[in-house]
C-alpha cells in the first residue's frame, strides 16, 4: 500500500541530505523545477549510467547518441507536437485558477474514495471509466458535464464556475537570433526521441546498422505543466531515457511485447519489488502510436507512470520524410519466404521511454525507512536511514577514524587513496562515531569502515553494514577489494 504519509518527510528529507532543493531557492523557488545536490546529481548519474550500460552494452545492436535540445522548428511541426501536444484545461473564473482536466477530476476521484464512505470507491470508479472515455472521444463538453454533474469544486474558490474546456500546448518556444525581426521561433525539446529519429539515417549508414536495431539517448526535455505537482513527479524541466529500436514493419507487436517483458525486468534488475510495478494499457493512443502501455509504480501518492512503452508505427520517420523531402529508407538485404529481398522501406519503431527523475523518486521512496527498535536496556532507539541498492547509492563506503589523533586518520586517509580510484568514499573524522553512522544511514551509505586503536596492532578494521547495522573486522588490505564486490552484487 503506498503511504502518503512519508511523502512530506521524504521531500524534507531530501533537501536536508544533499540529494533535491528546490530551484533557486534564496529567491522562494520556481514552480516545478528543482537542483539535484552533491548526493541527488550523483544518484542519478548511477542510474543513467546503469540505464546506458543496459542499453548500449548490453544489446550488440542498440547505440547511443547525444543530439541537440534546439531543432529546427520544422522539426515539431512533422512529429505533430505544433498542432496536437496539448491538453484540455479547464479555469476556474472565481479563482482564475487553470486545471488539467483529468488531474481535477482524478483528484476528486482519489478523495472520493479515501472518504471510503459506502458505495464511494464504486462512484471513483465509475467517474474515471467515463472521464477515460470521454478523453478518447475528445468529448469536452462531456468532460465539463462530468464536472458539474459532481459539483468538482476548485481547491481555492471552493466553487464550481468553470470556463469551457479548451486545448493547451505544453512546448516552450524562444527564439534564436540576434536581431529580433530575423529571430526564429524555436522550441524547448518536449520529448528526446525527435533527435533520435532524424538522426535515424546518419546512425544506420556510418554504423552500418542492420534492422532490428535501436539508438538510445539521455537528456533534458521541457513542458509547460499547467498542473506541476508532486515533488520531481512532474516537472517542467526533466531528463528522459529514451530508446528507439527500428524494426520491419509486420513485427512490430513482437518487439513491442519484447521490450515490455524488458523493461519490467530492468526496473526489477535496479532494486524495484515486483509488486510496486504494474502495466497500464493506454485507453487514448497518442498521435503516433498503435499500441501503448505504461509501466506503473506504486508512488507513495498512489499508482503512476514511470515509463512509457509505444509501438510508434511508421510515422515519426514517415513524416521526417514528408516535411525534409529527404528519404528516410532502409534497404533490407534479407529474403523474405519467396526468396525475394525486402527492398526499401520506412522501418517501424518501438520506443520506450522513461523519465530518470522519475525513477530517482521511485528509488528514494522505496529506499527511505523510519525504523525504531528497543535496546537491550529497554530504551527506545530509531533511525531514518536511504536503503538505496549499493550499486546505485551516491556514496559507497565511509571512511571513518574513530578519533582524530594517535595516528588513526593518516591511516584512514591511506585507506581513502586506495579505495577512492575504484568507486566513491566519503572520509569524516568529527563528532562521535554512532553519530556519524546515522550520518551515512540518512545518507544512503551502504558501508562504512572505522579505523580504531587496536588497527594499529592488528591492521584489521570494523565494517558496518548499512541495512542490517551488523559490524564485522576484516584486513585493512580487504577492504577495496571487498566492498568493490558488494557494490557489484
Ligand atoms: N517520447 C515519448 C514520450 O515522451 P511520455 O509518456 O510523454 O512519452 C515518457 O514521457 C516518460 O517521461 C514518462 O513515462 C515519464 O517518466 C517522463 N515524464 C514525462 N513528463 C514528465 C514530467 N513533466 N516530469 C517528469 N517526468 C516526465
Amino acid at each position: 500500500m503506498a503511504d502518503a504519509n512519508i511523502f512530506p518527510a521524504l521531500i524534507a528529507h531530501c533537501k536536508e541530505y544533499g540529494y533535491i532543493f528546490p530551484s533557486s531557492e534564496i529567491y522562494d523557488g520556481l514552480s516545478a523545477v528543482y537542483d539535484y545536490g552533491q548526493n541527488g546529481s550523483q544518484l542519478k548519474k548511477n542510474i543513467r549510467d546503469y540505464w546506458w550500460k543496459s542499453m548500449t552494452q548490453f544489446n550488440e545492436n542498440i547505440v547511443g547518441i547525444d543530439a541537440a535540445i534546439f531543432m529546427h522548428p520544422i522539426t515539431w511541426k512533422a512529429s505533430g507536437h505544433v498542432d496536437s501536444f496539448s491538453d484540455p484545461m479547464i479555469d476556474n473564473k472565481d479563482s482564475n485558477k487553470r486545471y488539467r482536466v483529468d488531474h481535477l477530476i482524478e483528484g476528486f476521484a482519489e478523495e472520493l474514495r479515501d472518504k471510503g464512505g459506502e458505495g464511494d470507491k464504486e462512484k471513483a470508479d465509475e467517474i474515471i471509466s467515463s472521464m477515460e472515455k470521454l478523453i478518447a472521444a475528445d468529448d469536452f463538453e462531456g468532460l465539463k458535464k462530468l464536472i458539474e454533474d459532481n459539483k468538482i469544486k476548485c481547491a481555492i474558490s471552493k466553487t464550481c464556475n468553470w470556463t469551457d474546456i479548451r486545448q493547451f500546448n505544453l512546448m516552450f518556444s524562444t527564439e534564436m537570433g540576434s536581431v529580433a525581426e530575423e529571430a526564429n521561433t524555436i522550441y524547448l525539446r518536449p520529448e528526446t526521441a525527435q533527435g533520435i529519429f532524424v538522426n535515424f539515417l546518419n546512425v544506420q549508414k556510418t554504423g552500418r546498422m542492420k534492422i532490428p536495431f535501436g539508438i538510445a539517448q539521455t537528456g533534458k526535455a521541457f513542458r509547460n505543466e499547467i498542473v506541476a505537482r508532486q515533488f520531481i513527479f512532474r516537472m517542467r524541466e526533466f531528463e528522459q531515457m529514451e530508446m528507439q529500436f527500428f524494426v520491419r514493419p509486420g513485427t512490430q507487436m513482437e518487439w513491442y511485447n519484447y521490450w515490455k517483458a524488458e523493461r519490467l525486468k530492468w526496473h526489477e534488475s535496479i532494486g524495484i519489488p515486483a509488486e510496486k510495478l504494474k502495466f497500464h494499457d493506454h485507453v487514448k493512443l497518442a498521435h503516433y502510436a498503435d499500441a501503448a502501455v505504461d509501466i506503473e509504480f506504486e508512488f507513495p501518492f498512489g499508482w503512476k507512470e514511470l515509463e512509457g512503452i509505444h509501438s510508434r508505427t511508421d510515422y515519426d520517420l514517415s513524416r521526417h520524410q514528408q516535411f525534409s523531402k529527404k528519404k528516410l529508407q532502409y534497404f533490407d538485404n534479407d529474403l523474405k519466404e519467396d526468396g525475394k529481398p525486402y527492398g526499401n522501406y520506412i522501418p517501424y519503431v518501438v520506443e520506450t521511454s522513461v523519465g530518470l527523475d522519475r525513477l530517482v523518486l521511485a528509488i528514494l521512496s522505496i529506499a527511505y525507512q523510519e525504523e525504531k527498535w528497543n535496546k537491550e536496556d529497554g530504551t527506545e532507539d530509531s533511525r531514518v536511514v536511504l536503503k538505496i541498492p549499493a550499486k546505485l547509492a551516491p556514496v559507497k563506503l565511509a571512511i571513518l577514524p574513530l578519533i582524530k589523533k594517535d595516528g588513526l586518520p593518516e591511516i584512514a586517509k591511506q585507506v581513502m587513496s586506495d579505495c577512492k580510484q575504484s568507486f566513491q568514499c566519503f572520509y569524516e573524522e568529527k563528532d562521535a562515531i554512532g553519530k556519524r553512522y546515522r550520518r551515512m544511514d540518512a545518507i544512503g551509505t551502504p558501508f562504512c569502515v572505522t579505523i580504531d586503536h587496536q588497527t594499529k596492532e592488528d591492521n584489521m578494521v570494523t565494517i558496518r553494514y548499512r541495512d542490517t547495522m551488523a559490524q564485522e573486522r576484516i584486513a585493512l588490505s580487504d577492504v577495496r577489494k571487498i566492498v568493490s564486490k558488494k557494490v557489484e552484487e
